[in-house]
């Protein structure tokens, strides 16, 4: 019998909060061990709410623990590249939260440590390829069902937060193409095929929070890429959507389309009333693909026990931030710009 992953966690915000839930309490055959934050509430959080036994303010320290298999990182994405990296040398498997890094030769880095570790598992978490509806699609794609595919539309539009957290975030984030967009461009790769993209266009606009301009950054992006087959792809990225989080997908080939998460809905109930006719919606991301993360938790930990293995990898992670910068390198310069 295998015994359980033991896990150490870096970043206990937004997201870590989630992930570390899922450690603790849910995702079978591991245990969540140790936690790591700059942040004193946070270590409070886990060592009171999760039980977590080593807490850290250093995250050198919770890799030096020779008790922790597996470190999950869900820090600011301008650490992930470093630490990553000091995870892999630190003998440790690693899933780091997308995107891997904010520029090439970071990811590359990441690359060639990985490759001095065959036998560590180092995933992204792009996790909508975990999504059931995803997965549906994908299975579709490959088996044929809509002919050749050649054109992605997707977009990632979350509702608006008067709070504007994500203007906080924005130095840190890479930007809207980087931050939410970095999931459609993966998701392209995965369904066109994993082509090779050459060029790269894109604009955009400050609807409801002009603050976003001083990074350079838009709350609502549009891009088109094109690939090398002439296949090519139309992604849109919002912060300011009023109903909810709607992320959806078009994959069209040439003997039909499928349509992923149109409309946000939030169950299957649909009321008819004097009102009109509608269906409640998906407020974040969390509520759209919960389900997902869980099964990206668990893929995580049965590749680190050697029992499943993994289909994404660093280099597709690399692409989508190569093809993100270019992205945004075009939203900047107003002109296409080659990827
Ligand atoms: P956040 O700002 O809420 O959390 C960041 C956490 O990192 C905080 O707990 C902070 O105390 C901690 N931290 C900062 N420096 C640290 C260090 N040196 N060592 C250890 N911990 C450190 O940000 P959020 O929204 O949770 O995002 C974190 C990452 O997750 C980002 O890279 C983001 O792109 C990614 N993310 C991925 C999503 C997905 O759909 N897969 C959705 C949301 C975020």
């Amino acid at each position: 019998m295998l015994r359980n992953l033991r896990v150490g966690i870096a970043g206990l915000g937004r997201l870590g909060k989630r992930h570390a839930e899922a450690l603790a309490h849910q995702t079978r055959h591991c245990e969540l061990v140790a936690a790591c934050s700059p942040v004193t509430q946070e270590r409070e959080y886990a060592t009171q709410q999760l039980g977590v036994a080593h807490v850290y303010e250093d995250y050198a320290a919770m890799l030096a623990n020779p008790e922790i298999d597996a470190v999950v990182l869900v820090t600011p994405t301008s650490l992930h590249a470093d630490q990553t990296i000091a995870a892999l040398q630190a003998g440790k498997h690693v899933l780091v939260e997308k995107p891997l890094a904010l520029n090439v030769t970071d990811c590359e880095r990441v690359l060639a440590e990985a490759v001095k570790h065959p036998a560590l598992v180092a995933m992204v978490g792009f996790v909508r390829r975990f999504d059931p509806s995803y997965l549906h699609a994908h299975t579709a794609v490959a088996a044929g069902d809509i002919g050749r595919p050649f054109l992605v539309r997707s977009q990632t539009c979350d509702q608006n937060d008067p709070e504007g957290f994500f203007v906080r975030f924005a130095p840190t984030s890479g930007g809207i193409f980087m931050d939410c967009s970095v999931h459609d461009i993966d998701l392209a790769r995965w369904m066109l095929g994993r082509p090779k993209a050459t060029r790269a266009f894109a604009t955009g606009t400050n609807a409801l929070h002009p603050a976003l301009a001083e990074f350079g950054d838009v709350d609502n992006g549009m891009a088109i890429v094109e690939f090398e087959g002439g296949q090519r792809a139309v992604f849109y990225a919002s912060r300011t959507m009023a109903h909810g989080h709607e992320t959806s997908t078009e994959i069209i080939g040439t003997a039909g389309k499928l349509l992923v998460g149109e409309h946000a809905a939030n169950d299957r109930v649909i009321r008819s009333d004097a009102l009109g006719v509608r269906h409640g919606v998906v407020k974040d991301f969390y509520e759209r693909f919960e389900a997902a993360f869980g099964a990206e938790m668990s893929a995580f930990v049965a590749a680190c026990r050697g029992e499943q293995a993994l289909t994404l990898t660093l280099s597709d992670a690399l692409e989508a931030t190569r093809i993100g910068l270019a992205i945004t390198r075009s939203l900047h310069s107003g002109m296409p710009e080659a990827v």
